[in-house]
């Protein structure tokens, strides 16, 4: 039987009193291929950041492989939702994704790190880049080496924010395409406000609009889905991803 990644009950998060997250109950299998869909500021970002330890909700209970989430950190890879990224000091591409093998201060890099490195670089099609300054990269290939750091640390479950903003249609094939290969060896999990990111890959959505409306395959969503966005939404029929909103 499959092992549970997260499971997460009764999860209550609020900020100065202001109800950010109520009631969350979610399990996520280890092999789960899941995305969690739903409006700006409805609580995805913090939602992930609460599976991860850095943040803690005010009552509930999160457990990652089961144990509390910060004792599971070196099973998570991450891909931040990037609003704003420095890139101006001196860091090449390959030293960006070498930091996810970062052991501690008292640990050198290895030829297992490298060659780690190297390969999430050829997954996401950045290797003929290593040598590139990331300041001199554009945004959809930032966002590629940051993913490529998040799977170099070869983790059992995978959390991406918004992984697709920047990334243009031929690339973001790609990119399911190589999420649906690694889900054999890890959980995936990917939230966005943008319902066109949902796509045949997809196994089960749920919908977060600080309540989760629904957590099923993704043809039992859309009912899910309306109540999110508080509109009506055509959902993906024919496994392309698109987007299409009706008039509301
Ligand atoms: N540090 C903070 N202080 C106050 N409010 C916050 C803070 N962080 C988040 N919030 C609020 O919590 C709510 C949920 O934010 P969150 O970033 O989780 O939304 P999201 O679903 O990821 O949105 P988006 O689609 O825009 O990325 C928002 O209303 C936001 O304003
Ligand atoms: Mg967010």
């Amino acid at each position: 039987m499959a092992k549970n990644a997260v499971v997460m009950e009764g999860i209550f998060y609020e900020i100065n009193g202001i109800k950010i997250l109520e009631d969350i109950n979610l399990t996520i299998k280890e092999n789960d291929f899941l995305a969690i869909i739903g409006p700006n500021g409805g609580g995805k970002s913090t939602l992930l950041k609460i599976i991860m330890g850095l943040l803690k909700p005010q009552k509930g209970t999160v457990k990652v492989f089961g144990h509390l989430p910060h004792e599971s950190l070196h099973k998570i890879g991450y891909l931040p939702q990037i609003t704003h990224f420095e890139t101006d000091f001196p860091i090449n591409v390959f030293e960006t994704v070498l930091m996810g093998r970062y052991h501690g201060p008292l640990h050198n890099y290895s030829k297992d790190d490298e060659k780690s490195v190297l390969k999430s670089l050829q997954n996401v099609n950045m290797l003929d880049y290593k040598e590139q300054q990331i300041g001199e990269l554009s945004g959809g290939q930032l966002q590629r080496v940051l993913i490529a750091r998040a799977l170099t640390r070869e983790p059992q479950i995978l959390l991406l924010d918004e992984p697709t903003a920047s990334i243009d249609p031929q690339m973001q094939k790609n990119f399911y395409e190589l999420l649906s290969k690694l889900r054999n060896e890890m959980a995936v999990v990917m939230v966005s406000h943008d319902i066109g990111v949902v796509s045949s890959y997809v196994e089960t959505i749920a919908c977060l609009n600080r309540r989760l409306f629904s957590h099923g395959p993704v043809e039992t969503a859309k009912k899910g889905l309306e109540e999110a966005y508080k509109c009506p939404i055509d959902l993906i029929a024919h496994g392309i991803p698109h987007r299409v909103l009706r008039e509301h």
